[in-house]
């Protein structure tokens, strides 16, 4: 009772609360740390200096100020399905252990490729995470064009991709050298040109090109990559095709998102991450593929001790299409929310946090010392104070301090990312409980921190 309480709590009073803080290590370990006792502590010992010792002592990513890389600004139905699933001990490696829950899977995954325009007969699985499904969509792309043999192997990935693809392909076994960052044309979307160009040079140099990963919305600007042209060059060149939709696929069930990510339905595997902009709690990744058959070849292994669970050719063993066997029911709460909200919620939810981008977008331009760098794209903008008579150097610097400074506030947090060589803020606004009044407070805050700190 005392913990469905306290998250009650924490749903309803979050606009209240602080944003979170950051704890010191000497300070945490003084709080917290301590020989694991030999014997029971009571109940309330235990679960009564949570909120004040632990979730106080962290950023609430679920806050409806928390502009910071990416909000998980999670919804009550998704973390009831967490504990369901957690107390139920759901096991959804095979069909044989979890027919209901690889059932469910398999709808949610369903409804995921139709909201993403993939073909019938494409399919996937949840993963912890967008990392995860990058591994996991780019493992099946090596073994379908490679097979085992890694000579040579290079991969093209955007020079804004999250930093979670080029982690994947060194996992796989892609020479670090052989990762090419290929340099964005206008609007830090990746050229065309300088694909074409690198893979004709990687040609007659005798390197074995692959894959091309492109961003269907990058985390620091929003920008989503020309994916028909990419396509296109990837199916001239015979290359897989892998789509980080991570932060930005969900919108696609909008109009305005729609628009902007033509070209998703192409992908051979496409990230998506349900824990980001479809409002689930931690960890609800996905990875859909669109010949759902070419996870099966890269992973999957038939021990002798899983044998009664091959069964009939229609059953479904979730373990044999990514890397864990042992895994929880993560669609349950994609299902549950889904059903309990309705997809037009999500749609006007994201919509939402699109329009509070552009809210903040406006709101700066207005407010004298702001420059907006990357106007309001996907729900991220990013802007830098910029008061007259301040050298470049100065003003480089004066952005980190903003950062310290909000922190140390508790307001609302923002963090800064590098664009063409210089730090600026960011906003990144996917969480739809955060009111006008709350973005329009953040900036005020902002530029008067701003100002504090360009006459200190
Ligand atoms: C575009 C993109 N790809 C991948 C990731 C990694 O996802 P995760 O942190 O869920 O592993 C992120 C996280 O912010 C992201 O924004």
């Amino acid at each position: 009772m005392q913990v469905v309480d306290l998250l009650v709590d924490h749903f309803a009073g979050i606009h209240d609360e602080s944003v979170g803080r950051k704890g010191g290590r000497a300070e945490l370990q003084a709080l917290l740390a301590g020989p694991p006792p030999e014997e029971p502590e009571g109940v309330s010992q235990i679960f009564s200096p949570l909120k004040e010792q632990l979730f106080s002592n962290m950023l609430h990513v679920d806050h409806p100020r928390f502009f910071a890389f990416v909000p998980g600004p999670n919804n009550f139905v998704s973390v009831m399905a967490d504990v369901l699933a957690a107390g139920f001990n759901t096991f959804t490696g095979t069909w044989f252990a979890g027919s209901g829950p690889a059932q469910v899977e398999l709808i949610v995954i369903d409804w995921l490729r139709q909201i993403c325009r993939l073909p019938e007969g494409a399919g996937g699985l949840f993963v912890s995470g967008g990392s995860m499904a990058n591994l996991t969509g780019l493992a099946a792309g090596r073994h379908e064009k490679l097979g085992d043999d890694l000579t040579g192997a290079v991969a093209y990935i955007g020079e804004q991709c999250h930093s979670s693809v080029a982690r994947a392909l060194r996992v796989l076994g892609v020479a670090r050298d052989n990762i090419r960052a290929i340099p964005s044309a206008a609007e830090f979307r990746m050229s065309v040109d300088a694909l074409n160009e690198a893979i004709e040079a990687d040609r007659a140099s005798g390197h074995r090109p692959f894959c091309v990963v492109a961003n269907a919305g990058t985390t620091n600007t929003g920008a989503v990559d020309p994916l028909p042209e990419i396509a296109e060059v990837c199916r001239r060149e015979d290359l897989w095709f892998h789509v980080d939709g991570a932060y930005g696929a969900p919108a696609v069930l909008t109009a305005k998102g729609g628009e902007l990510l033509a070209g998703l339905e192409l992908a051979d595997s496409l990230s998506l991450d349900p824990h980001k902009w479809l409002f689930q709690s931690f960890e609800t990744g996905c990875v859909l593929v669109r010949d759902r058959a070419k996870l099966l070849r890269m992973f999957q292994v038939m021990p002798e001790y899983l044998r009664d669970t091959e069964g009939v050719s229609d059953e479904v063993n979730f373990g044999n299409y990514g890397v864990q066997l042992t895994r929880s029911f993560r669609a349950l709460k994609l299902w549950l929310s889904i059903r309990a909200f309705g997809l037009a919620s999500f749609r006007r939810a994201i919509e939402r946090g699109m329009e509070i981008a552009e809210i903040a977008e406006r709101e700066l331009a207005a407010t004298e010392g702001w420059e907006i760098v990357t106007p309001a794209q996907l729900a991220v903008v990013t802007f830098r104070f910029s008061p007259p008579g301040l050298s470049t150097e100065a003003v480089d610097g004066l952005q980190g301090r903003i950062v310290e400074a909000m922190l140390a506030d508790g307001y609302a947090l923002a963090t800064s990312t590098v664009l063409a060589g210089r730090p600026v803020l960011r906003f990144c606004t996917i969480n739809p409980r955060t009111t006008d009044e709350e973005i329009r407070e953040t900036v005020r805050r902002m530029t008067q921190m701003g100002r504090a700190l360009a006459t200190a």
